[in-house]
């Protein structure tokens, strides 16, 4: 069980008194919030048993999820029968957006909703946070620049997201791990809702390269969000053990994985049931996200300038690059895209497979 060591405890009491500065911040903005911040009763009548001390039924039926906490989209899954169920979430999707918006009228979004007002809301979304996580603002200086929103040191020189629409009162920043809170917060109400009991426990996915600061960082945001047991398990043997390989078998396996932040490659020494991660490496910092910057690098080189646009406007910028990744999806299934941008009197940009793959991804193919 990878609970907090002290350096993270402090971390946790800090966000703690975070969360009781926000939930000030909260009660008087209750009416306005959206109704999946607030606990599903399920979850609440497990919560009142619990202040009571007594076992309730609920929390004997408690029940555990994975979770695959990622840079770009997060997954629950429950088991049934002995396999692994993913749960769909209250938009219906399999996969929800790791992504939190704060809104000026006190509601936090999380996943698509908040997504979809990134643009409109870019200095107070927060997505990518677990580029940030775990890490001191020193280290985070290359990932911070690309982000829309503004990253600060704490007063023990972590890094914490600046928050504009956080009140003054309640210090206007976050932890990482609050974001991600919000995010386990939401897989665990819809794997409760899919489940009709409780989730007490988790078992959460981590880089396998992920220092303790890291893990430890993971864990405070499943606390947060509500978990009173959180495991860590490796990325690589998580996905090994989905992809259905025989942990019985001697063998040794590569596993090659491109997310939406980190190319991460790991040789798994597999046998007797165990699967150990003998090495590790990749590049923490390529990712699907690098792709969309390199759309939005041409866009704004090829189309933007030349047309005397201003592409320093935060909006802008969120906007550019929600339409790169857009573009990058459909070019999987299609040869051709078309990027329309509603600035400079209406712009338009195509993109084909044949530059985008040789001409603008040609430095990030090189890094795989
Ligand atoms: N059809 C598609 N074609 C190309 N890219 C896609 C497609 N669907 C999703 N992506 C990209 O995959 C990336 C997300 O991958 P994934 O969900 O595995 O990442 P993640 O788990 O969030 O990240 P990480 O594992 O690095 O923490 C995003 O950059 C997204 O744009
Ligand atoms: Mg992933």
């Amino acid at each position: 069980m990878h609970f907090a060591a002290p350096a993270a405890s402090q971390r946790w009491h800090a966000c703690k008194s975070w969360m009781v500065a926000r939930a000030s911040h909260a009660s008087s903005q209750q009416a306005a919030r959206s109704t999946q911040q607030r606990p599903p009763p399920v979850r609440r009548r497990a919560a009142a048993a619990a202040a009571s001390g007594e076992e309730s039924e609920a929390a004997v039926l408690s029940c555990v999820v994975g979770i695959d906490l990622g840079t770009t989209n997060s997954a629950v899954a429950t088991v049934e029968g002995g396999q692994p169920v993913p749960v769909p979430n209250q938009e219906g999707s399999l996969t929800t957006p790791s992504v939190v918006g704060f809104t000026a009228d006190g509601r936090v979004l999380v996943g698509a909703p908040a997504k979809r007002q990134a643009a409109v809301n870019p200095k107070s979304t927060f997505y990518s946070v677990k580029r940030l996580i775990g890490k001191d603002y020193e280290d985070v200086q290359q990932d911070a620049a690309r982000l829309a929103y503004s990253v600060s040191a704490d007063e023990d020189g972590f890094a914490v997201v600046d928050c504009p629409n956080l009140e003054a009162g309640a210090g206007g920043q976050l932890y990482p791990e609050e974001v991600s809170g919000y995010v386990v917060g939401k897989l665990l109400a819809a794997a409760e809702e899919f489940a009709g009991q409780p989730v007490g426990k988790a078992v959460i996915s981590v880089p396998a390269y992920f220092t303790d600061a890291q893990r430890e960082a993971t864990v405070t945001a499943g606390r947060i969000a509500g978990l009173e047991a959180v495991r860590i398990i490796r990325e690589p043997v998580a996905a090994a053990l989905a992809y259905g390989l025989d942990a019985q078998k001697d063998q040794t396996v590569l596993v090659f994985d491109l997310g939406g932040g980190t190319f991460d490659v790991s040789l798994l020494e597999v046998g007797g049931g165990v699967i150990e991660v003998l090495s590790t490496g990749g590049d923490a910092n390529l990712g699907g996200d690098d792709w969309d910057a390199a759309i939005m690098q041409w866009l704004v080189e090829e189309h933007l300038k030349p047309a005397r646009v201003d592409c320093t406007d935060p909006r802008l910028v969120a906007n550019l690059r929600a339409a790169g990744e857009a573009a990058k999806i459909k070019l999987s299934s299609e040869e051709r895209v078309v990027i329309r941008m509603p600035v400079g009197g209406g712009i338009e940009a195509v993109l084909t497979r044949q530059p985008f793959s040789p001409v603008l991804c040609c430095p990030l193919r090189h890094r795989l």
